[in-house]
């Protein structure tokens, strides 16, 4: 919001030390630690809080109670995903179990081959249903869960916009953007995951391995114990690999985190890299995270795609096993072949399911920690509430205003504003002038409740404003804001923010009031021009000039201008100044300006520095006063 807290980063200023202690030092994938940090410090976009993704979450049980709080309204499909899942592996269990037929009918000496032919087609006639069955389970339970996971993720994402949108300005200025932005990004896409993919292969998985332990029985248990006795091994096999392999992944997905970020922010900055000739600290900072980044990959990569399948190959010895003696049992005459082809193709598929459940599980934890981030978010406290009773300040509301010993500081330990009173009548045109973070834009934060006062008073018309309905209160005080802001979408669109059931008509004249209707008709659609990424293809005085004529066309009674023609030039300056004195008229206004031949012909100009008004009076008695005023006029003193 404040012009200091969209202070130009610059990649490639920071020392290596640092980097290498945060990027490489620490523990790989260590959960907690807030993710990767751009190259100036700041949590990266894309690998920031998402990446601690691995970690567990704080409170399971309540993050799973409110994650099922909006799927339960699908539990029918749900239930019928289940139905469908273990039909589906009934389907593929039936449909190995007529190996042995197959076999057993095959090599049957009393057969006569046309019997036999006839036993074949008889076995593959049941095989193409079987497998029918299973592709069409396969298609609908997939379909469905699809459906479920992005009608919740699609859900979860409506509420926590919903609640991004009533949090108080306070969250903003302490989150970086990016942050937020993962919330909406990263940790939503890990529960899309989550519920399209894992909570089935882990579903799935069971109901696999129930139905092929019990085929493994039934066809022979004496086999099914020898394989049970290997369980153990392969199973700590498969969760040791399985544990490593996300621990690494992690890293990796960290390391990728801080490599994208610095190449995004390297990128975007490249005007700033170049100006300060830091193309080559920049490549060596890269240099740094690049290898980091291929060190933790190849970790991330042998564990998981290298020893899993090694270890997967060495529950063959339980295949060898069982192969060899159910070949005795045969040669016993106390088993079949086809039972023991039977046997060895289930029990060689006997560990893929507790793998593959093991690896889910910590992707499950995973997301859990991303939904607990989420909800964290959505938990936030909303901007207060408006006070029982609270009444609307009419939109014919005179615009007096008034603060009786403000107080006030961001943080408590930082006291920014001290005893603060003045009165503005309806119509008076009041200056803040001052040095840079003197509190000039913390006085307009106020007045529209973007931060509410703990010490002092400020009322509208008599009344306090913490009386008012925000919304009503807002509506009532136009601002042009220090940093500008342009939407994605027409000049047209964007001036009507202002007022959205403003004509074309009162558009037009809002942008003439701001001097800005004749560089807009020499854009290449004029009003329909489309501004993209904050009016990137504007000047920033264009820019300012659009935010005026936002503020123009609004009705309000008080208007608050802060630093608005500050990158105007002054000949522009000089032509709006007819149009924005034509704008103050019968409005209360606050201008702030560095300028100050902008606010020389203000009804009161109020010095501030270090939070409190020094010196007050119009222009004349300001410069009589011969104190701070007067030197900042005369450019004794500079602007600190
Ligand atoms: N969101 C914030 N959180 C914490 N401190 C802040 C925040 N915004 C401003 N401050 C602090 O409050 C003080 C006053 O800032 P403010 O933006 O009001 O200054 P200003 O007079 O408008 O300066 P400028 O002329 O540069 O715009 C500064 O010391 C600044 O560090
Ligand atoms: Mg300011």
């Amino acid at each position: 919001m404040n012009s200091h807290t969209t202070e130009q980063r610059i990649p490639g200023s920071r020392s290596l030390d640092v980097l290498r202690k945060q990027y490489v030092g620490s523990p790989a994938g260590a959960p907690g630690v807030g993710g990767p940090r751009g190259p100036m410090g700041g949590p990266r976009r894309g690998g920031g809080p998402g990446v601690h993704a691995k970690g567990k979450p704080k409170n399971m049980r309540a993050t799973v109670r409110r994650l099922l709080s909006y799927v339960t309204s699908y539990r029918w499909q749900l239930l019928l995903v289940f139905c469908f899942m273990i039909v589906n592996t009934a389907a593929s269990l039936y449909g190995s179990f007529q190996i042995k037929p197959i076999i057993n009918n095959l090599i049957d000496p009393t057969l006569s081959a046309s019997a036999r032919i006839s036993a074949l087609s008889g076995s593959l006639l049941i095989l193409a249903c079987v497998f029918s069955v299973g592709i069409v389970t396969n298609y609908v339970q997939a379909r469905l869960m699809l459906k479920i996971s992005q009608n919740t993720t699609e859900a979860i994402r409506r509420d926590l916009f919903h609640a991004v949108q009533e949090l108080p300005v306070r969250f903003f200025d302490s989150t970086p953007t990016g942050e937020t932005m993962s919330r909406f990004t990263n940790d939503i896409d890990s529960i899309d995951m989550m519920i399209n993919h894992s909570l089935t292969g882990i579903v799935s998985g069971v109901i696999n391995l129930v139905g092929t332990f019990i085929m493994m029985i039934f066809t022979n248990i004496w086999l099914t114990l020898i394989t049970v006795i290997f369980l153990p091994i392969f199973a700590r096999g498969g969760a040791m690999i399985a544990n490593r392999s996300t621990k690494y992944y992690s890293g990796q997905q960290a390391a990728l985190g801080a490599v994208n970020g610095y190449i995004e922010e390297s990128v975007s900055g490249q005007k700033v890299v170049k100006v300060f000739n830091h193309e080559d600290v920049c490549v060596e900072e890269f240099t740094t995270l690049n290898n980091d980044m291929r060190d933790k990959q190849f970790r991330a990569q042998f564990w998981g795609g290298i020893m899993g399948p090694i270890m997967g190959n060495t529950s063959q010895i339980t295949y060898a096993l069982t192969a060899g003696i159910g070949g005795l049992l045969c040669l016993a005459g106390r088993f079949d072949v086809g039972g023991l082809a039977l046997f060895v193709n289930f029990s060689r598929h006997f560990s893929m399911p507790i793998n593959m459940i093991s690896q889910q599980m910590a992707t499950i934890f995973s997301a859990l920690a991303c939904a607990e981030r989420v909800f964290t978010v959505m938990d936030q406290p909303p901007e207060e509430p408006d006070v029982p009773g609270a009444c609307t300040l009419p939109a014919d509301a005179a615009g007096c205003v008034e603060l009786f010993n403000v107080t006030f500081g961001y943080v408590p330990e930082k006291t920014v504003l001290r005893n603060i009173t003045l009165r503005a009548e309806p119509g008076q045109k009041i200056a803040f002038v001052g040095s840079t973070g003197a509190g000039k834009t913390t006085i307009t934060n106020l007045l529209n409740r973007f931060y509410d006062i703990a010490e002092g008073e400020i009322r509208i018309d008599g009344i306090n404003i913490r009386n008012y309905t925000r919304d009503s209160l807002r509506s009532n005080i136009a601002m042009v804001l220090q940093d500008t802001h342009l939407f994605t979408g027409t000049v047209m669109e964007n001036i009507r923010y202002g007022r959205p059931d403003a004509t074309d008509e009162e558009v037009i004249a809002a942008a003439k009031t701001a001097s800005a209707h004749s560089f807009i008709m020499r854009l290449s659609d004029g009003y329909q021009t489309m501004l993209q990424g904050d009016g990137a293809n504007l000047s920033q005085g264009q820019r300012q000039l659009l935010n005026i004529a936002r503020a123009a066309i609004s009705k309000a009674p008080i208007l608050v201008l802060d630093e608005a023609t500050s990158s105007v030039d002054t000949r522009t300056e000089r032509h709006i100044e007819h149009g924005l004195a034509r704008l103050m008229q019968n409005r209360t206004t606050f201008v702030i300006a560095h300028r100050l031949s902008t606010v020389r012909n203000a009804d009161a100009i109020m010095v501030l520095e270090r939070g409190e008004i020094i010196e007050r009076g119009n222009h004349e008695e300001l410069l009589a006063l011969n104190g701070r005023y007067f030197e900042l006029w005369s450019g004794i003193t500079e602007l600190d």
